[in-house]
């Protein structure tokens, strides 16, 4: 399994120790940056991250902002991501089981370095259930796309 790692400022430093402690168990890991405590803006990176997952270079990725909100607002934009903002292993566990998350986001300034090793422990060992929760997780990119389809047209008000 590839996982790419993104973050911005706000999530450098907790990126960096993640990174580090996956590389030493032996995961391969792309880190996407950001490369400094320097201010950038999240969405540029949550789309490294989308990218990287909708091109299938990395199955799965890891992305952190100040508080893991903005990252995962904007990599929820695109059809085909489901970014889950975990802050315990229960919303780890629950967003492989139920929704098949394949971005995890985490709050670098609100979580710990224990617990978020715990949470990516827990999500990168926990599979989708599928069953009941195959038809939801493929409803959201339907209903995405008919809006997005719609708003290019003008007609997104309609809905
Ligand atoms: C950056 O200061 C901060 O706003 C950002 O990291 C994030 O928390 C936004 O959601």
């Amino acid at each position: 399994m590839k996982i790419c790692m993104a973050s911005d400022h706000g999530g450098f430093e907790l990126k960096n120790i993640i990174l580090k402690y996956l590389q030493s168990k032996g995961y391969n890991i792309l880190d996407l940056g950001t490369d400094s405590i320097d201010s950038v803006d999240y969405p540029d990176f949550a789309i490294k991250a989308v990218k990287s997952i909708l091109n299938k270079e990395c199955s799965r990725g890891i992305i952190m902002c100040g508080t893991g909100i903005g990252i995962s607002i904007s990599a929820n934009r695109f059809p085909g991501i489901r970014a889950a903002l975990c802050w315990d292993s229960l919303t780890a566990k629950l967003s492989r089981q139920h929704n098949n998350s394949n971005i995890l986001a985490m709050g670098g300034r609100l979580i710990g370095v224990e617990l978020a090793k715990e949470i990516v422990d827990v999500w990168l060992n926990t599979e989708f259930d599928g069953g009941r929760h195959e038809g939801r997780i493929n409803k959201i990119d339907e209903l995405a796309k008919k809006y997005w389809v719609k708003y290019m047209e003008g007609e997104h008000e309609s809905l």
